[in-house]
């Protein structure tokens, strides 16, 4: 499976683990994933400076294959895992909630690979232009932080191929099988990024109760909380309930950053709080019924997405087929 993506970062499949804070601040997602051909990500929101470059360093031994390392880069103690990055080399970094310019001219002057996670089509064009290697693009059905016009990744994936064809272009939000990475392939990008997916493995951090409650979720049973503030898409439980009635009624901002802030994404993943914690996940957890190892859910993604090319390429010889007996008719 060839794109300009497997290409461009030494990658067998155009399959990314997304970074997930807490699911994948740990080595065994990461290197799992990684060792099957996949990019693993090890995510280092929610780290200890200290923690994040022994994790770093247990993943360089874990994989010899490519890694990338995630960074949201409006973390108070950012620059200083920025740094480890450099230092330990890790070969591709996947920045996100803040601007490139920062610090691409240094990380590429290093050799190390850039990547920058985007929500729109403006952050996406202005990210190229800061001279970053490729882009994800995250559409409204994701979990953790879609973007907050709340486009869908159909829309926003195919406004930005069109934009920018020549950039490689890695599509996340709402991919939950091959047929989910074949259409974005269709779509004009060259890879897919799996987040809530990969969030449902056994080597994912989070509590138990966490995996389970994106198991027994609907394609309908997300909430998107916190418009306004820094939005966020979750499994709708008490706490969503609480905020969205507050939204409802016209709290006031500062209200509603009140009750937004009693509730964590490290209650859920680390507690196992269902009912109170933030259980960040996209509307693909509908999609998703089995809690498989990392590494043969991403040999399952890539017979899937063979098998769904497959099939459109059935139709294009069908088509062709078509057309013939149509000029025998003309003709
Ligand atoms: C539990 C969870 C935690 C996340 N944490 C981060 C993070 O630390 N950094 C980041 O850039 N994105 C984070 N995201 C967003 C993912 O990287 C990815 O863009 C998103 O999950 C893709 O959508 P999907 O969940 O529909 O696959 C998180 C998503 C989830 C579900």
């Amino acid at each position: 499976m060839r794109t300009r993506f497997t290409e461009a970062f030494g990658v067998a499949y155009p399959i990314v683990q997304a970074g997930m804070s807490w699911a994948s601040s740990n080595v065994a997602l990461p290197a799992a994933v990684s060792n099957a051909g996949g990019l693993g990500v090890l995510a280092a929101g929610p780290m200890f400076v200290e923690d994040f470059r022994a994790a770093l360093r247990a993943l360089k031994q874990a994989t010899h294959r490519p890694f990338a390392v995630n960074v949201p880069l409006y973390r108070p103690r950012a620059g200083e895992v920025l740094d480890i990055v450099l230092e330990e080399k890790a070969p591709i970094l996947i920045a996100s909630q803040g601007g490139p310019k920062q610090y691409v001219e240094r990380f590429k002057a290093a050799g190390v690979k850039c990547i920058h996670v985007v929500a729109s089509e403006r952050h996406a064009l202005k990210a190229l232009e800061a001279g970053v290697d490729a882009i994800v693009v995250v559409g409204g059905e994701a979990g953790g932080h879609p973007p907050p016009d709340q486009v869908s990744t159909l829309v926003l994936v195919r406004a930005v191929a069109k934009a920018a064809p020549e950039a490689i272009l890695i599509a996340g939000g709402g991919i939950a099988d091959g047929a989910g990475i074949a259409a974005m392939l269709a779509l004009g990008a060259d890879a897919a990024q799996l987040g809530t997916r990969y969030l449902a493995t056994r080597e994912a951090g989070v509590h138990d109760a966490y995996k389970q409650a994106v198991l027994a979720a609907g394609i309908a049973d997300t909430a998107l909380v916190g418009k306004g503030l820094s939005p966020i898409r979750m499994i709708a439980n008490r706490f969503s309930a609480r905020y969205l009635e507050s939204e409802a009624a016209g709290a006031d901002i500062e209200v509603r950053r009140g009750i937004f802030a009693q509730s964590s994404l490290k209650l859920a993943a680390l507690e196992g709080d269902v009912d109170n914690g933030k259980l960040e996940a996209g509307q693909s957890a509908g999609l998703i019924g089995d809690l498989p190892g990392a590494a043969a859910l991403t040999e399952r993604l890539v017979d899937e997405c063979r098998s769904a090319l497959a099939r459109l390429s059935e139709f294009h010889i069908a088509l062709e087929g078509g057309l013939q007996r149509n000029l025998k008719r003309v003709f």
